[in-house]
């Protein structure tokens, strides 16, 4: 048995899939299911025997201890998250409480768990902790990309509460030897991304004849991944990570957000022309982000030195499965465009404009 938390959101479930598709050991999924848990995302293995979800809360340290002392998981893989930077700005508390409390909870469970394991069982135990890039803080034009050396300097609520919890794994290996590792990925896109996030929200606007709001000049710099290689990366640092470690992913392509909306506009002109002209009529400029980080890049060669990981999709080809998958699964979209999307939208674009 593996342990996934979050595993009913955007990364977990794919993750999830992936990891059942490739024939690994059975799955307890434990999940809040916030606005940005879906089980729609789980659909495909509903029947599966392997799947086991249960509906509740990291910070629920009876529960924690509870699917420990019964599936005996042999590792944790730690996805559950408040994961929004702009719903950070907005409401930060729940990020503090999810993303602190709960990784401080959920370690805490794992370290009396693991404690009590012995031989085998406790030398193979991995807690391993999924963050981000948005940690190492904001790049400058010439800067070398983020190696695993770049200092913690995160600027927006949910990046710090991010950084509060790598500083919590970190420091349970250190003072208790708990057998942590961490991931620090760049921007994920794919299958299942909840339309609040970057290519998502554009594909969906586009598709609905609304404008695609670029926040300030459109010249933030991204690096992107496909989520598939992200889990590919997640299951090399299971199986070869060394605890206390931490490792950097990455898609070895930095790109301007406008950069990335016109690219969607051209795939939906090629694959779902609109008789009213180009998608690119549709970009609109709004408000900046306060505090809107400028250029995030990753170095990715520890993970591909030391694991033998690197990514499998170019950008390319991710992106076109993405827009091909969003052109088919129009019916997923509309499900979670629910009234809680609707006043979120609200909320986030009516002051922009
Ligand atoms: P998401 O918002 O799509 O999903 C988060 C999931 O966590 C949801 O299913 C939600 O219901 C669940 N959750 C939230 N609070 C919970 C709680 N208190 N208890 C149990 N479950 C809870 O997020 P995502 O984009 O899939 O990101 C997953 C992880 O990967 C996060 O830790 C995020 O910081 C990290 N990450 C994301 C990206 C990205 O580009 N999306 C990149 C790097 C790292
Ligand atoms: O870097 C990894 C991080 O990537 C993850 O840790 C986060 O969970 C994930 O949400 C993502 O954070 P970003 O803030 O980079 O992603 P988002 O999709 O919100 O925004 C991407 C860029 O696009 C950013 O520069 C802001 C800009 N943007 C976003 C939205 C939603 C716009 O210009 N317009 C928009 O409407």
């Amino acid at each position: 048995m593996i342990l996934v938390t979050g595993g009913a959101g955007f990364i977990g479930a794919n993750f999830v899939l992936d990891w059942l598709a490739a024939g690994g050991e059975p799955v307890v999924n434990l999940d809040k299911l916030t606005y940005a848990g879906n089980l729609e995302n789980l659909a495909s293995i509903a029947d599966d025997g392997r799947h086991v979800f249960v509906r509740g809360d990291i910070c629920d340290r009876a529960l924690l201890d509870r699917l420990l002392a019964e599936h005996k998981p042999r590792a944790i893989i730690h996805f559950a998250a408040e994961s929004h930077v702009d719903r950070s700005i907005h409401a930060p508390a729940e990020f503090m409480r999810t993303n602190v409390e709960g990784t401080f909870t959920l370690l805490e469970a794992a370290r009396a768990f693991w404690g009590a394991l012995e031989g085998e069982a406790k030398q193979n135990f991995r807690f391993l902790h999924v963050s981000t890039d948005e940690v190492y803080g904001s790049l400058a034009p010439d800067d070398a990309p983020f190696t695993e050396q770049h200092p913690h300097q995160p600027n927006s609520p949910y990046s710090a509460s991010k950084a509060a919890s790598d500083h919590l794994v970190r420091a349970w290996h250190h003072t208790y030897g708990l057998p942590v590792v961490t991931t620090n990925c760049s921007n994920n896109y794919g299958a299942f991304q909840f339309p609040e996030k970057l290519i998502p929200l554009m594909l969906a606007n586009a598709l609905a004849g609304k404008p695609l709001p670029i926040y300030g000049d459109g010249l933030n710099v991204r690096d992107w991944l496909y989520v598939t290689d992200h889990c590919a990366a997640i299951r090399a640092v299971l199986a070869r990570g060394t605890p206390g470690e931490t490792y950097n992913v990455g898609g070895w392509n930095e790109m301007t957000n406008l950069e990335i909306v016109h690219l969607l506009c051209d795939l939906l002109d090629e694959l779902r022309p609109d008789a009213a002209g180009s998608y690119r009529r549709l970009i609109t400029y709004v408000k900046d982000r306060p505090g809107h980080d400028r250029r995030y890049a990753i170095d990715a060669r520890k993970i591909e030195r030391e694991l033998g990981w690197r990514p499998a999709e170019t950008f390319a080809t991710g992106i076109r499965k993405t827009v091909a998958w969003t052109l088919e699964n129009q019916a997923w979209v509309r499900h979670v465009q629910s009234g809680e999307y609707r006043q979120w939208v609200t909320k986030n674009y009516a002051e922009r404009t």
